[in-house]
C-alpha cells in the first residue's frame, strides 16, 4: 500500500504477541488451549506495590511528569544500581521509559544513522533486530550453539566487530535461553570490546533477578569499568516484579546519551505514566522478598520442563541459568510426520502443528534466530506445565 512507509516494511510483527494473540483466540473459540508462548510472569503484581500505585491516584499524582522520570524514581534507580550492581549513576545519567522496550528503543533512534552495524548474538529477543531497522540501523547477528549453552565465544564477537559497529546488544539471562554468562564469560567478552573504543555496549538486564541455583548475575560496566563511559545500563520492572502492564523501564549511561533519548521521548510518549512511576518507586525502594519466594516457583517449574522434555526423542532440552524459558532443539525430530500428517519440515511448522493437534502454544526458534527449536515459557502453573509437556510428549511420540 503506497500510503504506508518505507520504515514498516522492513519490519516485522512481534512473532511473540502474535502467539499470544493466536493462543487467545483458540481460547475464546472454546478450545482447549495452553499458552506458554507469552513472556511474562503469572504472578499478581505485590501488594505494596498495587498500594503505592493507588496512593499515588489518590494523591492526585496523576499529572505529565519529567520527560524521563520523576526525581524520586531516579533517585531510586540509583540507588539500586549501587545496591545490586556496585554501579555509581547520579539522576542525570538515568531516565525512565514506557518499558524496557521503549527505552531499548529511544537509545537507538538516538544513535543509529544509516549504514551503522548493530551486534546481536543470536538466539535474540524478538524485538531487537526490528528495532534496530525502525532505527535506520543494519543488525548483525552473531550465532551462538547449543553445543557452547547458547552463549557466543570472545572469538565471535571479535570476528564480528567492524568499522562500522556502533553497538553490541547483550542479554543475560537471555530470552528466549535463558543463558546467563558467568563472571568469566563476560570478562573474556569484555576484554574484546575493550580492544574497540567505538563500540558501545547496550546491556539489557531485564532478567537479572531471575536466577537459579548459584547463578551469580553480572553486567558489562561492573566486570569491565573501562566500558563504563560507552555502556548503557538497561532493567526494568516489569519481570521481576511482576510489572508488565504497569510499563516502566529504565537505564543509565552517559549523561549526553541519555540527554538524546529524552529529547525522543519528549516527542513521542512525552512521560511514563504517573502512577506506575509511583509504584516503581516502591518497587524498587521497597522488601524484595517476594522475589525469592517467586524464583523458587520458577526454578521448580524449570526444572519440571525440562526433565519432562529431555524425555523425548529426538529434543535436546538444556538447562538455563535463568529467566522464564526453555529452548529445546528440536534437530532430530525435522523431517517426521505428525499424526495428522503434517511433514514437520522446520520449526515453525512444529510449533503450529503442536498448536493445531495438542492445543499446545510455543514459539518457533526461527521468530528468535535460531533454529530448530521453540521456546517455552514457564511462567505458568505446575499443572499447566505438567499437561502441556504431556501432550508435547504424546505429539513427539506420534511422529512417524
Ligand atoms: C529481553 C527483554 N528485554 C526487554 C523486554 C521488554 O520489557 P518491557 O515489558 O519492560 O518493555 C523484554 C520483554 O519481553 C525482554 O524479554
Amino acid at each position: 500500500m503506497a500510503f504506508l512507509s518505507d520504515t514498516l516494511a522492513r519490519v516485522k510483527p512481534s512473532p511473540t504477541i502474535a502467539v499470544s494473540n493466536l493462543a487467545a483466540e483458540l481460547k475464546a473459540a472454546g478450545k482447549d488451549v495452553i499458552g506458554l508462548g507469552a513472556g511474562e510472569p503469572d504472578f499478581d503484581t505485590p501488594e505494596h506495590i498495587k498500594a503505592a500505585g493507588i496512593a499515588a491516584i489518590e494523591a492526585g499524582k496523576t499529572k505529565y511528569t519529567a520527560v524521563d522520570g520523576i526525581a524520586e524514581l531516579k533517585a531510586a534507580i540509583c540507588a539500586k544500581f549501587k545496591r545490586d550492581n556496585g554501579l555509581d549513576y547520579e539522576p542525570a545519567q538515568v531516565s525512565v521509559g514506557t518499558g524496557g522496550k521503549q527505552i531499548l528503543y529511544n537509545a537507538l533512534m538516538a544513535t543509529l544513522n544509516p549504514g551503522d552495524e548493530v551486534l546481536i548474538p543470536a538466539p535474540y529477543w524478538v524485538s531487537y533486530p526490528d528495532m534496530v531497522l525502525l532505527a535506520g540501523g543494519t543488525p548483525v547477528t552473531v550465532a551462538a550453539t547449543l553445543e557452547n549453552a547458547f552463549k557466543i565465544t570472545p572469538e565471535q564477537l571479535e570476528a564480528a566487530i567492524t568499522p562500522k559497529t556502533k553497538w553490541f546488544i547483550f542479554n543475560s539471562p537471555s530470552n528466549p535461553t535463558g543463558a546467563g554468562y558467568t563472571w568469566d564469560e563476560l570478562k573474556a567478552l569484555t576484554e574484546v570490546l575493550m580492544r574497540h573504543p567505538h563500540v558501545w555496549v547496550m546491556t539489557d538486564d531485564m532478567y537479572e533477578h531471575l536466577a537459579y541455583d548459584d547463578f551469580e548475575f553480572c553486567t558489562p560496566a561492573q566486570v569491565e569499568p573501562g566500558l563504563y563511559d560507552r555502556t548503557l545500563t538497561c532493567n526494568g520492572v516489569s519481570k521481576a516484579y511482576a510489572m508488565t502492564g504497569w510499563r516502566i523501564g529504565y537505564a543509565a549511561g552517559p549523561k549526553e546519551l541519555i540527554a538524546a533519548m529524552r529529547k525522543i521521548q519528549s516527542q513521542s510518549t512525552s512521560n511514563p505514566c504517573s502512577i506506575s512511576q509511583w509504584a516503581a518507586v516502591e518497587a524498587l525502594n521497597g522488601p524484595h522478598d517476594f522475589i525469592a519466594e517467586n524464583n523458587a516457583a520458577f526454578k521448580r517449574r524449570r526444572d519440571l520442563v525440562v526433565s519432562m522434555l529431555s524425555e523425548i526423542d529426538g529434543v535436546t532440552c538444556p538447562t538455563p541459568e535463568g529467566a522464564f524459558y526453555v529452548y529445546p532443539s528440536i534437530a532430530g525430530l525435522i523431517g517426521k510426520t505428525s499424526a495428522a500428517g503434517t511433514k514437520i519440515e522446520n520449526d515453525e511448522i512444529f510449533a503450529k502443528a503442536l498448536l493445531e493437534e495438542k492445543g499446545v502454544a510455543v514459539v518457533f526458534g526461527a521468530a528468535f534466530g535460531l533454529s530448530p527449536c521453540f521456546r517455552v515459557s514457564y511462567a505458568t502453573s505446575d499443572a499447566a506445565l505438567k499437561e502441556a509437556c504431556t501432550r508435547i510428549q504424546d505429539f513427539c511420540a506420534a511422529l512417524t
